[in-house]
């Protein structure tokens, strides 16, 4: 017996513009995730586009990928970016304090933008707080961002780029009730209103992301003692999760991955009510973003580098965390995967020359079609079952889940539809109300036969994208989804 969902689409019901950045990425210098990764230089055998690796930037520019987050992470906060910058050769060596090793630095703040800029992608750098200083934070962002002729302006010229890069996304410090310097939040408020101060002054029109916590009383006590609204754009939370082992795991810990994934829903609104509470709720004088720029599975088999083996698990459990940021993109900014190549979460793994992406990959391509469209109320009535979360609480975890956008003239609505089950199909009905009836639809599916499926080097292709037969005419019609499958599908409207 298959089983069966209701999705009411209410297209008349919005929740506001699917960001882009929604869907944003994080690369840190750690592991392989940098170097091999991304970079291997000019004089590499890798095919690269000025030492950047072709394969990988082809790829990340397939997926539109909108936005990085660089350096880190802690190494972040360790990080001094003018180490960064100038002829290769001449770069100091440092000790990656965080991740280990050395840091050669031939990869720095010229590389990353040059980076961004040939995938098309908004950067986001992340300012060290905890072993830095004010004065070099904002000297980077003279160095990034000053049209004029100051002595950082020239530096940038001389190295390459006499234009500014114009960055707008810049956060004070990461996890600086950790790694970035094991602050009390009211300390932490201190110290980022003196780097917010001549950040602000300096780059008026960028944005500021302070580091919050997906412990709620972090962001009451920083919150409350911060006050100076006008120095604040963004808050920042992170979420990682895991149950069992990455690949040989019971069907209990399947379900169990997927109920971990519903804490990251919960830390959005404690973060919500938070800024509630001491800002005023969004649409006041002051409204300020929520950005999740970590989140994703973090398995316990992690260790060296923090690489992992990324399965077909894993990406059905990040299908609702990309529900749940639509649902609440009237408050989330931006969000960033940890990370982008070969560590955590990954969306792309290399080693030397071999290449190949994750089925995470292949989710983030079902939902590209959701990228600044408006989101729109769906409601989901289908399986769910009870699952003990590693808070204890018991929770009801949905098998089907799904979310829908429309283009705001309303001809085009993109629907993503997941059936997490291990063993049954599902046979979704779509009801449509608020809109055109649909009259075409074309779409493609993510789907294998067990949820510890996964590429690898010598299988690069053991899960893909393929076409799905689908069809959707009027105002209902019905998809019959595979176990332990994603549909993202482009529906016709009018
Ligand atoms: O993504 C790996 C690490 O996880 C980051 O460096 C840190 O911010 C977080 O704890």
């Amino acid at each position: 017996m298959p089983l069966s969902a209701k999705l009411a689409v209410r297209a008349d019901m919005t929740y506001g513009t699917i960001s882009p950045h929604l869907f944003g990425h994080f690369a840190e210098h750690l592991g392989r995730c940098i170097y091999d990764g991304l970079w291997v230089g000019e004089d590499s055998p890798i095919p690269n586009e000025g030492g950047l690796r072709t394969d990988t930037l082809e790829a990340l520019r397939r997926l539109g990928a909108p936005n990085v987050r660089w350096p880190g992470g802690c190494f972040a906060d360790d990080y001094h970016w003018e180490d960064g910058i100038g002829p290769r050769a001449e770069r100091p060596r440092r000790l990656n304090l965080w991740w280990g090793g050395e840091e050669s630095n031939e990869f720095g703040t010229d590389e990353f933008l040059a980076f961004c800029g040939r995938i098309g992608a908004e950067p986001y750098l992340c300012a060290n707080v905890g072993s830095g200083t004010p004065a070099e934070a904002r000297d980077w962002m003279e160095y990034c961002n000053w049209a004029g002729d100051t002595t950082w302006a020239r530096r940038r010229a001389a190295n390459g780029h006499p234009e500014p890069y114009h960055v707008k996304w810049w956060s004070v410090g990461n996890e600086n009730w950790g790694c970035g310097g094991h602050f009390e939040p009211e300390e932490y408020a201190a110290a980022y209103r003196r780097f917010a101060t001549y950040l602000r002054r300096l780059g008026g029109g960028c944005r500021l992301v302070a580091c919050g916590h997906s412990t709620p009383d972090w962001n009451r006590r920083f919150l409350g003692a911060l006050h100076n609204w006008h120095l604040l754009d963004h808050l920042s939370i992170h979420r990682y999760y895991s149950r069992g082992h990455q690949t040989e795991f019971s069907a209990a810990d399947h379900l169990g991955l997927l109920a971990e994934a519903t804490f990251v829903g919960e830390d959005i609104k404690a973060a919500a009510d938070a800024l509630d509470l001491h800002v005023g709720p969004p649409g006041g004088t002051k409204s300020i973003g929520i950005i999740m720029d970590e989140w994703g599975v973090w398995h316990p088999q992690a260790q060296q580098g923090l690489e992992q083996i990324n399965t077909l698990r894993d990406a059905l459990a990040a299908a609702y965390v990309l529900d749940t940021l639509s649902r609440w993109c009237a408050r989330v900014t931006m969000a960033n995967l940890a990370q982008t190549i070969n560590v955590l979460q990954c969306l792309i793994h290399t080693d030397g020359p071999r290449f190949w992406v994750t089925p995470t990959y292949h989710l983030f391509d079902l939902y590209r079609g959701h990228m600044g469209q408006e989101a729109v109320r769906l409601l989901a009535d289908g399986p769910q079952v009870p699952v003990r979360r590693s808070d204890g609480r018991e929770i009801q975890v949905p098998l089907v889940c799904a979310s829908a956008s429309v283009t705001p003239n309303r001809t085009e609505m993109h629907l993503t539809v997941s059936n997490r089950s291990p063993d049954k199909a599902a046979e979704c009905t779509v009801t449509l109300t608020g809109c055109p009836p649909a009259s075409g639809v074309e779409g493609r599916i993510l789907a294998g036969d067990d949820p510890a499926l996964h590429n690898t080097a010598e299988e690069p292709a053991r899960v893909v994208l393929e076409g799905a037969d689908l069809r959707a005419e009027g105002d209902t019609w019905t998809w019959a989804l595979p176990p332990l499958s994603v549909v993202g599908a482009t529906v016709k409207l009018g």
